[in-house]
């Protein structure tokens, strides 16, 4: 079969568990070239000896780990069809006492992260006048409460970036997707325990401990939605002919929206009980 007949999709973040691994599965599974890349290949070890997918490893942190697996991908594929900008770190902390390192590392991973991978594809997309950025936001934004502030200001950030990025990459004919999740069944809350770990103790919010760390596993309650669910889904949006520029899907993302609309003093309310503080 001709290589090029297909979309070549390349997604990061896709250690087995998380949203990127079903991304990766759904995709391949709607007749995609799937460049499926982790920070380490044995991650993603149960797609190695599939001929739907690339492995490739990529950090989002690191200019060289970028352009080394790009320039992989246009030798073996010769294009890139859709970047899905996956890969995203979880953190949990009270603003006034994060340390700046750990909301620096938040927003290098999340929101530097797919700046690089858009500002190392989009000239590839820009000549052939196709291509789509799929961004993973989160729902989190539409109503931020606390202790996942970092979290949440990394994503608004990067929902902000998609925006404009839609307006600005529109007349070279690359389509720009905010994917919205709400609470999807991954392994994000043991890697924000792992962080979490390293927090120095808490001055004024010791007696909130108890709270914040439920806060990293917030997503993950057993009604959360599978990811393949999560995944199915969204690559049927992806693919459409005619992507929307929004699309939101999981647990509490009807809830999330509405919150959106609320007046802030009810807003705070609601929130004040449910993450006690
Ligand atoms: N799960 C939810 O409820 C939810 C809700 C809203 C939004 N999201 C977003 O969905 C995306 C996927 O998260 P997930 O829930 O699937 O969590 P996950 O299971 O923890 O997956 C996160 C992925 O990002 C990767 N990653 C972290 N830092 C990276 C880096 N520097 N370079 C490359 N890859 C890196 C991780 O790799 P390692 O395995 O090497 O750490 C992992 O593959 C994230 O952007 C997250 O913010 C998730």
């Amino acid at each position: 079969m001709d290589p090029h007949s297909k979309e070549v999709v390349l997604i990061t973040g896709c250690s087995a568990g998380g949203i990127g691994h079903a991304l990766a599965r759904a995709f391949a599974a709607n007749n995609c070239h799937v460049v499926a890349t982790s920070r380490s290949r044995s991650s993603m070890s149960d797609l190695e000896n599939d001929p739907r997918f690339f492995l490739q490893e990529l950090d989002v942190l690191s200019e060289d780990s970028v352009r080394h697996a790009l320039s992989n991908v246009m030798e073996k594929y010769g294009q890139i069809d859709v970047l899905v900008n996956n890969a995203g770190v979880q953190c949990v902390a009270p603003l006034a006492e994060i340390p700046l390192s750990a909301l620096q590392h938040t927003f290098n991973t999340n929101v530097y992260g797919p700046i690089r991978l858009v500002q190392a594809v989009v000239p590839h997309m820009a000549s052939r006048r196709k291509g789509k950025i799929v961004n993973i936001g989160s729902v989190t934004v539409m109503a931020p409460g606390p202790w996942a502030g970092a979290y949440s200001a990394s994503k608004a950030a990067l929902h902000a970036l998609t925006d404009t990025l839609r307006l600005e990459l529109r007349p070279f004919g690359i389509d720009v997707i905010n994917v919205v999740p709400g609470a999807i069944r991954t392994n994000i809350a043991i890697s924000a325990m792992a962080n979490y770990n390293w927090m120095p103790e808490w001055n004024l919010y010791k007696p909130f401990e108890a709270a914040i760390r439920e806060r990293a596993h917030l997503s993950q309650g057993f009604k959360s939605t599978p990811s393949d669910v999560f995944a199915k889904k969204t690559v049927a949006v992806v693919l459409k002919k005619n992507p929307p520029a929004w699309f939101s899907s999981g647990q509490y993302s009807t809830i999330m929206a509405i919150m959106n609309h609320l007046p802030l003093f009810i807003r705070d309310f609601v929130i004040r009980i449910a993450m006690k503080c």
